[in-house]
């Protein structure tokens, strides 16, 4: 099978831009993923420095070769700045499915912008990817996650009881589904 193309023309509506991670990234993505936030519901370490940026950067193609994950940067469309990562994880193609994640910087959270990414990359991957469906899981206590998950016309399907490890003890997760056609 032919590795992921990375979508071209890069996915952009009115207000925001999808493109790929680049080296010059990496400092930032390092700062802005200190926040606490980010490692509590995200699946990048604490302490994730610029040298783990650089060498997760490094493993992207293979990623894309391999056909199981997707990284793109959000960016605002006209100024160009950095809002934050978003991407496909364990793409499964057998069942034409895949995880959605994401983190926002956060002087750009708040403004509709994440779920304006989200809503871009589901539409490519249940679109021209060929996926057939798209998950997400966040924390319970993660309410803003969740709005992003609704506004993306996510539905909520249920809960997975303490479906995950984490230092402070095991933790549930919220799961919600989109299928193709329900794009918001
Ligand atoms: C979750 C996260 C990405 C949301 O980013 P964001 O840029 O604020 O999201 P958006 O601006 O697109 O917000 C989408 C909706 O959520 C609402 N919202 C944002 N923060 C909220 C909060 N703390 N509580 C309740 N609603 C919130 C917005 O008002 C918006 O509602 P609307 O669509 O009705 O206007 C950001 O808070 C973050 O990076 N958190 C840490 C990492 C994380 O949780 N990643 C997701 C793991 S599943």
């Amino acid at each position: 099978m032919p590795p992921i193309a990375l979508p071209d023309p890069p996915l952009a509506d009115a207000r925001v831009l999808l493109r790929p991670w680049a080296d010059a990234d990496a400092g930032w993505l390092a700062r802005e993923s200190q926040d606490p936030l980010v490692p509590r519901y995200t699946t990048v370490p604490e302490g994730n420095s610029q040298a783990d940026v650089l060498a997760f950067l490094m493993t992207h193609d293979a990623l894309l070769q391999r056909r199981e994950q997707v990284h793109l940067l959000t960016t605002e469309r006209e100024a160009g700045g950095r809002v934050g990562p978003v991407g496909l994880h364990h793409v499964d193609w057998r069942n034409r499915t895949a995880e959605v994640g994401y983190w926002t910087a956060r002087a750009a959270r708040g403004r509709g912008l994440t779920s304006a990414g989200v809503r871009l990359l589901c539409a490519w991957a249940l679109g021209p990817l060929g996926l057939e469906r798209l998950e997400l899981r966040t924390a319970v206590e993660n309410t803003a996650s969740q709005h992003v998950a609704r506004a993306c016309g996510f539905t909520r399907e249920g809960v997975l009881r303490d479906a995950e490890w984490r230092p402070g003890g095991r933790r549930s997760l919220v799961v919600f589904g989109l299928l193709a056609g329900g794009l918001t």
